[in-house]
């Protein structure tokens, strides 16, 4: 490889960043994506707009053809966080997220941005396993669900809403027993991803942490 080859500009560059909800992936491939010049895809959004468009149109949330149907004719440019962030959406993403054939539809999207130039920062639960296995460096982004529900809370709560931290420590466990246990793609970590435990630590700890393997995977 040249040291033009090298240059960080003149390369496609695909990171991978999965891990529980909640755990501070968002936020991570967010500043990823910001320092590198990357785009960025939240895939949790392309599940939760599946099951949203579902239930907008009076669809079944339990037909796999009809699912995967909507799946493919999804736009991953208009997505947004703050109008898929009802707890009812994410109930419903998680059942629509367990379809092998929503998966593919949603995957093979999720594939062709990764592709666009000059590469992408990509969260979720599969991203390093099944989306983008040749991702040019992987992390896996966790915390104890006692600190991940204690954040969601007081996210909720900044948001001027009003939450129980309990039943958010409930939903949080229900929800990672569905991702992990799934048949089709289950949450786990890549063989080759980096781990970050983000209990302890901030998420400027984290950024930087992974800014220095991602500067080290660059060879800069
Ligand atoms: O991260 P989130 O809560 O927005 O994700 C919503 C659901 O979608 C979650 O239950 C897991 C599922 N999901 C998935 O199966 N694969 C992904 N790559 C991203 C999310």
């Amino acid at each position: 490889m040249t040291e033009a080859d090298k240059g960080f500009s003149r390369r496609h560059i695909v990171i991978a960043v999965d891990g529980p909800a909640a755990a501070g992936k968002g936020t991570l491939s967010r500043r990823l994506a910001e320092h590198y010049g990357l785009h960025h895809l939240d895939t949790g959004l392309t599940y939760r707009a599946t099951a949203r468009a579902l239930a907008d149109r009076g669809l079944p949330l339990d037909d796999e053809a009809l699912a995967a149907e909507v799946a493919a004719t999804l736009d991953l440019s208009g997505l947004d966080r703050a109008v898929l962030s009802a707890h009812e959406t994410g109930e419903a993403a998680s059942r629509v997220a367990v379809m092998p054939a929503v998966r593919r539809a949603l995957v093979e999207a999720q594939r062709r941005f990764a592709l666009t130039p000059p590469g992408a920062v990509l969260d979720g639960r599969d991203i390093g396993t099944v989306v983008c296995p040749d991702a040019l460096i992987k992390f896996y982004v966790t915390a104890t669900p006692a600190t991940r529900a204690r954040r969601r809370h007081d996210e909720i709560l900044a948001n001027g809403g009003r939450a129980d931290l309990a039943e958010i420590l409930a939903d949080i466990e229900r929800r990672d027993a569905r991702d992990t246990g799934r048949t089709d793609s289950p949450l786990r970590p890549a063989a080759d991803a980096h781990l970050l435990d983000t209990t302890e630590m901030g998420i400027e700890t984290a950024f930087e942490a992974a800014r220095t393997l991602v500067d080290a995977a660059l060879g800069r």
